[in-house]
């Protein structure tokens, strides 16, 4: 089938590759000259495993082509996917200039018939307002016979594992009233689903609130596990034992269930403040998300306080080594990243850094800058003569580091672990000063 998506980032590129990978005719379009450039030429924009190859493969392959003009997908395409971005308004709200901007776009520019479907985290109610957004471009052209559907198709993927999440979904959501519709997009999923998972037809705004459900609650698991961590250290339980003893119940389940620094990046923060606004605006007060919200606000922050609290409430002159910047492993996504705010509050009070993160350093750098902060390629190198190990991201690698050679290179045995890496007994038994969430 002929697709055109609109957007090449993570979301856009990832959807874009794999249509292609299944056979489909695919462009790729993006208003970033640059990016469009590099892809040409085979660089890619962001770090995903797997994505690469198959970029380069359907690309040489003639099924992936990359542009910054919507005209050249368009008079092809029966798919238009806008997959561009949504970021924050001031007030929370989703900006939908963009997405408002791609259905403008494609109302100046389309030909025939074309099925708009959209693939961005967008509030209820943005179908109708693409479907407007379209409608007013023909009439301004005096095409208003031309016809188009307007559909939802949110997607799930999880940086890191977006192929996967991609080729293998555990469901495909697609929101539109009618039947035809539903039936092409489900012919151009059948090869995802071959695993026999389910595509969901459903109205175009139970999709659009679907995914923002989604992400809510992903992100109230996170910060509910972050909250009893506080009371464990109170009271002496040990958070891990307790997401063991709960995780196992099967209505409960494992996933999401881990105390630490919160969650990051660009999908969770953004959608929870998103529906919170869409709570306000009509007229309901979102008080579950406002309080996992404010939970994952505190809990990077209190991070940075409790090593301030170990060095008396002084950090200047002190030098720590980081693990980890990105906002998780298996990704550069930096967006929201809990390191950002870590180092900032840290830095502010007077303390340097010898930072590594095995794929985000780059990204790291051009948010975080280098003032006070040097970017080393070797993780064990961060240590050296640093009062303290600050463990950021849970990549696997720092998972288990020689303990010896740490306690070697750092100043004092001393390790702030935001991400539970390690066994609290263990470390004391060697000789480690070990500060982790929620444990003993
Ligand atoms: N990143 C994720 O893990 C993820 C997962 C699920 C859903 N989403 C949602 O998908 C959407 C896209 O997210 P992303 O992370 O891919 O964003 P991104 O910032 O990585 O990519 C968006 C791309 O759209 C391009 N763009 C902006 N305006 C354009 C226009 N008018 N025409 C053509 N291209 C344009 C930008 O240049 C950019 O390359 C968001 O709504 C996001 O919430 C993201």
């Amino acid at each position: 089938m002929k697709v055109t998506v609109v957007g090449s980032g993570y979301v856009g590129l990832v959807t874009g590759a794999c249509f292609a990978e299944m056979g489909n005719d695919v462009y790729c379009v993006d208003i970033d000259r640059k990016k469009i450039e590099n892809l040409e030429n085979g660089i890619l924009p962001i770090y995903e495993p797997g994505l690469e190859e198959i970029v380069k493969r359907n690309h040489s392959g003639g099924r992936l082509r990359f542009t910054t003009e919507i005209k050249d997908g368009l008079d092809d395409s029966l798919f238009v996917f806008i997959a561009v971005g949504t970021p924050p308004d001031e007030d929370g709200s989703a900006d939908l200039q963009h997405v408002l901007a791609v259905a403008r776009d494609i109302g100046r520019k389309m030909e025939k018939y074309v099925i708009i479907v959209n693939k961005s985290t967008v509030p209820v109610g943005t179908a109708d307002r693409v479907r407007e957004a379209v409608r007013e471009e023909l009439t301004r052209r005096g095409r208003n016979d031309l016809e188009y559907d307007v559909v939802s198709n949110p997607e799930f993927l999880k940086e890191g594992a977006a192929i996967e999440d991609f080729m293998r979904p555990d469901r495909i959501i697609v929101g539109t009233d009618n039947v035809r519709t539903g039936e092409l997009i489900k012919e151009l999923y059948a090869p995802f689903v071959r695993n026999g998972h389910p595509v969901f037809i459903m109205g175009v705004r139970s999709a659009e609130l679907t995914k923002y459900a989604a992400n809510a609650m992903l992100a109230t698991r996170i910060s509910f596990m972050n909250e009893l961590s506080r009371l464990c250290e109170k009271s002496g339980a040990d958070i891990e034992s307790i997401r063991e003893g709960i995780g196992s119940d099967s209505r409960i389940g494992m996933p999401f269930l881990y105390a630490g620094l919160g969650y990051g990046g660009s999908c969770f923060p953004k959608d929870v403040k998103a529906l919170i606004q869409t709570s306000k605006e009509f007229g309901l007060e979102a008080r579950v998300l406002k309080a996992v919200e404010e939970i994952n606000r505190e809990q990077r922050f209190r991070f940075a306080e409790n090593v301030k609290k170990h060095f008396g409430g002084e950090v200047k002159g002190r030098t720590f080594a980081v693990w980890g910047l990105s906002f998780k492993p298996q990704t550069d996504d930096m967006r929201e990243a809990p390191a950002i705010d870590i180092i900032n509050a840290l830095r502010d009070a007077g303390a340097s850094f010898r930072a590594h993160d095995p794929i985000a350093m780059e990204v790291a750098k051009s948010i975080i800058g280098d003032e006070s902060v040097e970017y080393v390629d070797n993780y064990y190198d961060a240590l050296e003569g640093a009062d303290a190990l600050l463990l950021l991201t849970e990549w696997n690698q720092f998972r288990k580091p020689d303990y010896e050679r740490m306690k070697s290179l750092l100043k004092k045995p001393l390790i702030f672990d935001g991400r539970n890496q390690y066994e609290p007994a263990k470390m004391k038994e060697l000789g480690f000063t070990y500060y982790c969430i929620g444990r003993p």
